[in-house]
């Protein structure tokens, strides 16, 4: 296998988690690329579940290196706390397995405030975009900063000028943050952290040099993408492909192969259009069987038909050579199946998934087609051969209408709930 990237075709949730810890095992590197700790991805081995926010999810694989890359925004507080949860289950975290980016940005407690405060769009209050936003509007502090106490009490003095007056001055009830305050927490946080810390970009291109095989893992989907996404309803970061030479400093000639994860239906958390949305009792049903509550923020995630729409707008752009089918037990019990192949709009019919109007998105009627439920458990079936000929039928079908094959199919959140086409 070559360095291959895997990412989430939809909304993110897509199950992403557990295709990178069943990859993992055939790779030597895995590289988290961009996002925050607004990601919960979750991976389940040995009855236990583990449920990653900012290291990347191959690190149950005893010796395989896990990279925070330089795109990805970094509660330090959030990753220690992952690193002794991990500890504590006795996986090893050394420095020679993990490697956090000088680069990153971190995730500060003014972004966390900003962000509860000013959110519109449901975000997972985390402080993501306002992150982001710091970054490119170049008065980021970055995990080297953290290093040196002189360096980060001159760019906080900088960045709490214009925080504080904003909170004081807008935000009357909020008195300020104190500059020794988050120095002091924060130098004690870069400490704890700086044994993790190099240049990950030379670091991912050597061994990608010496021969070494590197696994890119996405968090967030494709259509929650800043530019390519359901915008404004969309999270700061480019989850999509590309976004892996960004957020790791790897250039596209020496990525060679993207795999795209959906669900055999769809989710969202959050705000923003959704057109394939279940009426309440069908939703509550799949939510309840499909366990669709948000790995981060226990939010009850919202359930729908998969888009097929969508998720050929998402191969599309990220190119994909493959696709991962999750979830699919999770339709088991159901009579009859949609897919979504298209939408009518005043009148028209839309085939493109209009990922650039989110108003347009918002009135489009989804165009169904309905497929026979295979009424019985999957979720012990190892093989292609096993599936009941209605679960071949709705995969040939995704298959067909997203013009891309399918390498994996999951019936379960164990790694052996997983068929190898
Ligand atoms: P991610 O953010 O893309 O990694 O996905 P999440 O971890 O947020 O959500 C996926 C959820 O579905 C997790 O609870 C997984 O344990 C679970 N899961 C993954 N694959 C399957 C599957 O094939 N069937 C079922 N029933 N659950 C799955
Ligand atoms: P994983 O990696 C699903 C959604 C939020 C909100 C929007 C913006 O587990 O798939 P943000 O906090 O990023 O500013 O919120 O994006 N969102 C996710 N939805 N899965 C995620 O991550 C998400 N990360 C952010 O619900 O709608
Ligand atoms: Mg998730």
């Amino acid at each position: 296998m070559t360095n291959t990237v895997v990412v989430g075709l939809q909304w993110g949730d897509e199950g992403k988690g557990k295709i990178i810890d069943v990859l993992a095992r055939d790779f030597d590197i895995i590289v988290r690329y961009q996002g925050g700790n607004n990601a919960g991805h979750t991976v389940l081995v040995n009855k236990k579940e583990f449920v990653f926010h900012t290291i990347p999810s191959g690190i149950l694989h005893p010796k395989k290196i896990c990279v925070i890359g330089n795109g990805v925004v970094v509660n330090p507080q959030a990753l220690l706390e992952e690193i002794e949860a991990l500890r504590k289950e006795d996986i090893e975290v050394s420095n020679d397995l993990l490697k956090l980016s000088e680069s990153s940005h971190l995730i500060m407690p003014y972004h966390r405030e900003l962000d509860r405060i000013k959110d519109r769009i449901g975000t997972t209050k985390r402080g993501i975009g306002e992150a982001y936003a710091d970054k490119a509007n170049r008065v980021g502090i970055r995990v080297v900063d953290l290093l040196d106490k002189e360096t980060l009490t001159e760019k906080l003095r900088v960045c709490l000028k214009e925080k504080n007056s904003l909170f004081t001055n807008i935000y009357k009830q909020h008195e300020g943050f104190s500059l020794k305050k988050i120095r002091d927490e924060y130098i004690r946080y870069g400490e704890l952290i700086r044994s993790y810390v190099i240049d990950t970009t030379i670091f991912i291109n050597e061994e990608i040099d010496k021969g070494k095989k590197v696994l890119f893992e996405g968090a967030q989907g494709t259509l929650l993408d800043i530019d390519h996404g359901t915008y404004p309803y969309v999270t700061s970061s480019n989850p999509i492909a590309g976004g892996a030479c960004t957020g790791a400093g790897v250039s596209p000639t020496k990525i060679h192969r993207v795999i795209g994860v959906t669900k055999a239906y769809t989710t969202r958390v959050g705000k923003g259009p959704f057109p394939t949305e279940l009426s309440k009792r069908l939703n509550e049903c799949i939510r309840i069987k499909g366990r669709e509550y948000g790995a981060t923020t226990g939010r009850p995630r919202r359930c729908g038909w998969l888009d097929i729409v969508g998720v050929r707008f998402a191969a599309k752009i990220n190119a994909i050579e493959s696709l991962v089918i999750t979830k699919l037990d999770v339709l088991d019990d159901l009579d009859k199946i949609k897919i979504c192949i298209g939408y009518k709009h005043n009148g028209a019919t839309i085939i493109h998934f209009p990922h650039s109007t989110s108003s347009i998105l918002e009135e489009v009627q989804p165009i169904y087609e309905e497929l026979p439920g295979w009424k019985m458990d999957i979720s012990h079936v190892k093989d292609w051969v096993d599936l009941p000929k209605e679960a071949k039928r709705y995969l040939e079908r995704i298959k067909e209408l997203v013009e891309v094959p399918i390498c994996l199919v999951s019936v379960g959140p164990r790694r052996d709930q997983t068929i190898r086409l």
